[in-house]
C-alpha cells in the first residue's frame, strides 16, 4: 500500500533550485578534519576499488530520492509517521534472503498497526541494503594481552579478533555494494510483487510471534482491517481499482560514515543536475560524526538527498543551528531529519532546548525518536543490552515533550530484526539478562526481536492517536 499516493506529487519532482551545492565537491571532504576512518594501509588498492565503484550503476535513483523527500516533507508538516529500522550492521555473514523477508514483514506489520491504529500514512525506511560501517569508541579493541585495530563493519574488516581479519580491506566495499544490490533487488521484489499486499497482512505474522500476546493483538487488528477491507471491496473498490493497495515502498538508509564510498557513489543526476549519493535514498550523520567543520558534514551538506542527523545529550541548542544552516540553508521541508538518541533519563531535560531553538528558527525538520542508542548497558552477564522499559520509557518521554512543546513527533528509528533473537532484556516474553546468551547474534548493537518491535508499534500507535485527535481539535481541518 502506497500510503502517500493521495498526495499529489510533483510531475518532475524537481526543486527549481537544485544544484550541486556552493563550493563543493563529492570530494571536497578530503580536505577537512576526518573522524572515525579506517587505516588502510594499501593506498593503492584502496583508490582502486573506489574507482571500480565509481564505475559502477547508482543503487537507488535520483527520482526516487525526490520522491521521498516529499513524502518527509509531509511528514515534518505532520501529515505522516517515519517508521526507520533494521540492523544494527548488516554482516556478509547473515545475508540470507529469509533475513531480509522477515526483516521486511515486521516492518509491514508495524506499519499496518500505525496505520490502522492511529490513522497516518507510514513512510517506510529500512536499515538495509547498506548499512555496513560502524563509528567506534576507540581504535582498537584489546582482549588480554593482545591489541589489534576495532572491527568497524564488514565493509571495512571482518569481526574476528585476528590480525588478518581485522586488516581493513577495500575489496570488502565492493563486496558491500554487490550485498547491497543484490538485497535491494530482493526489497523491490516483494514490496512490487504482491507480497506486501494487505490482502496477505495474515501472512506476516512470523511463527514464533503469532501465539504470544502481541502476535494476538495483531491477528485481532488484521480481522478487523480484513473486515473493513471486504466492505470497499463490496464497494466495488480492490487491489485492482485501486494498485496501490496491493504494493508498498520500502526505502533504504545507512549512515554515511565510509566516505570514501560514498563519494564513490555519488553522481550528477541528469535532469536536475542535482549531486545525489546513490548508495541509498536517505543517509544519516552519526552522533559521533557531527562536527561542524569535519569531513561528514562537508560531504553531506552537498547532497541533494534527505539526510538524517543523530542528535545525542550533548549537542546544543546553537551547535544545533550551525549545523542545519549548512546542511539545509534553504529550510526545505523534508530534507532534514532529527533522529533523537538522548538516552530514557537525558531526554525530558535535553530536548526541549533544541526543540525551542528548531521552533524559534522557523526550522521544518521531521522530529523522530531512536530510543536504542542512549540506552545500551553492559548486563552483568557481560552482555551489550537494552533493557526494553528503558527503551518504551524514552519514547514515551519523547512523545510527552513534543505534547509540550506543541511540535510533532514524526517517526521511529529502531534496530531490530524479524529473528526470534534475544539482545534485548524485558518485553512481554520477559527476557532476562540470564536469557541473554540464548540467541544473541548481533554483529553490534542488540536489537529489538519480532515480538518487541510490535509491542513499540502499539505503543506509538496509541501516542499517535492522542496527537492526532489534538490536533484534530486545535488546528482548522486538522487530521
Ligand atoms: C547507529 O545508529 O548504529 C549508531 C552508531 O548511532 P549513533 O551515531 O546515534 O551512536
Ligand atoms: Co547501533
Amino acid at each position: 500500500m502506497d500510503d502517500f499516493a493521495h498526495f499529489a506529487a510533483d510531475a518532475s519532482g524537481a526543486s527549481a533550485s537544485e544544484h550541486c551545492a556552493p563550493a563543493w565537491s563529492p570530494d571536497s571532504w578530503r580536505t577537512m578534519p576526518v573522524q572515525q576512518m579506517p587505516a588502510y594501509d594499501d593506498r593503492t588498492h584502496l583508490a582502486d576499488a573506489e574507482s571500480r565503484l565509481r564505475r559502477l550503476p547508482p543503487l537507488v535513483f535520483a527520482g526516487e530520492v525526490r520522491e521521498m523527500r516529499r513524502k518527509l516533507g509531509e511528514v515534518a508538516a505532520g501529515r505522516g509517521f517515519l517508521l526507520q529500522g533494521g540492523d544494527c550492521a548488516e554482516s556478509f555473514a547473515d545475508f540470507h534472503a529469509d533475513n531480509i523477508r522477515d526483516t521486511l514483514r515486521v516492518l509491514l506489520q508495524m506499519a499496518v498497526v500505525l496505520k490502522f491504529a492511529a490513522g497516518v500514512p507510514v513512510l517506510k525506511v529500512g536499515r538495509l541494503a547498506g548499512q555496513f560501517a560502524k563509528p567506534r569508541s576507540s581504535d582498537t579493541e584489546k582482549q588480554g594481552e593482545a591489541e589489534l585495530p576495532s572491527y568497524r563493519g564488514d565493509i571495512v574488516n571482518g569481526y574476528a579478533f585476528t590480525p588478518e581479519a581485522r586488516r581493513p580491506d577495500p575489496e570488502r566495499q565492493i563486496q558491500a555494494y554487490a550485498q547491497s544490490a543484490s538485497t535491494l533487488n530482493l526489497l523491490r521484489a516483494f514490496t512490487d510483487g504482491g507480497y506486501a499486499s494487505l490482502a496477505n497482512m495474515h501472512k506476516w505474522n512470523l511463527n514464533f510471534v503469532a501465539n504470544s500476546a502481541q502476535g494476538a493483538r495483531y491477528e485481532d487488528l488484521t480481522n478487523r482491517i480484513s473486515e473493513a477491507l471486504a466492505f470497499m471491496t463490496a464497494c466495488g473498490m480492490s487491489d485492482l481499482t485501486t494498485p496501490s493497495m496491493a504494493r508498498t515502498t520500502l526505502y533504504t538508509s545507512h549512515e554515511a560514515l565510509l566516505l570514501g564510498f560514498e563519494e564513490a557513489m555519488t553522481r550528477t543526476d541528469s535532469v536536475t543536475g542535482g549531486c545525489y549519493d546513490t548508495s541509498a535514498h536517505f543517509v544519516w550523520i552519526g552522533d559521533r560524526t557531527r562536527d561542524p567543520g569535519g569531513a561528514h558534514v562537508e560531504y553531506m551538506r552537498g547532497i541533494s538527498n534527505p539526510i538524517g542527523l543523530k542528535a545525542g545529550p550533548s549537542l546544543q541548542p546553537d551547535v544545533l543551528l550551525r549545523l542545519l544552516d549548512i546542511l539545509d540553508p534553504g529550510n526545505e521541508p523534508g530534507r532534514m531529519t532529527l533522529i533523537v538518541r538522548m538516552g530514557h533519563d537525558k531526554v525530558g531535560a535535553h530536548l526541549p532546548a533544541l526543540v525551542r531553538a528548531v521552533q524559534r528558527e522557523g526550522r521544518s525538520v521531521v522530529w523522530s525518536c531512536d530510543p536504542m542508542h542512549g540506552n545500551t548497558v553492559k548486563a552483568a552477564s557481560g552482555y551489550k543490552t537494552r533493557p526494553f522499559d528503558r527503551i518504551m520509557r524514552e519514547i514515551e518521554t519523547f512523545f510527552a515533550v513534543h505534547h509540550a512543546e506543541g511540535s510533532y513527533p514524526g517517526g521511529i528509528h529502531i534496530e531490530m530484526t524479524g529473528q526470534n533473537v534475544t539482545e534485548c532484556t524485558g518485553g512481554a516474553q520477559a527476557i532476562t539478562d540470564a536469557a541473554l546468551s540464548d540467541r544473541y547474534h548481533t554483529y553490534c548493537d542488540p536489537r529489538l526481536n519480532a515480538q518487541q518491535s510490535l509491542e513499540v508499534a502499539f505503543l506509538l500507535a496509541e501516542r499517535l492517536k492522542t496527537e492526532r485527535l489534538k490536533r484534530a481539535a486545535t488546528v482548522p481541518g486538522g487530521r
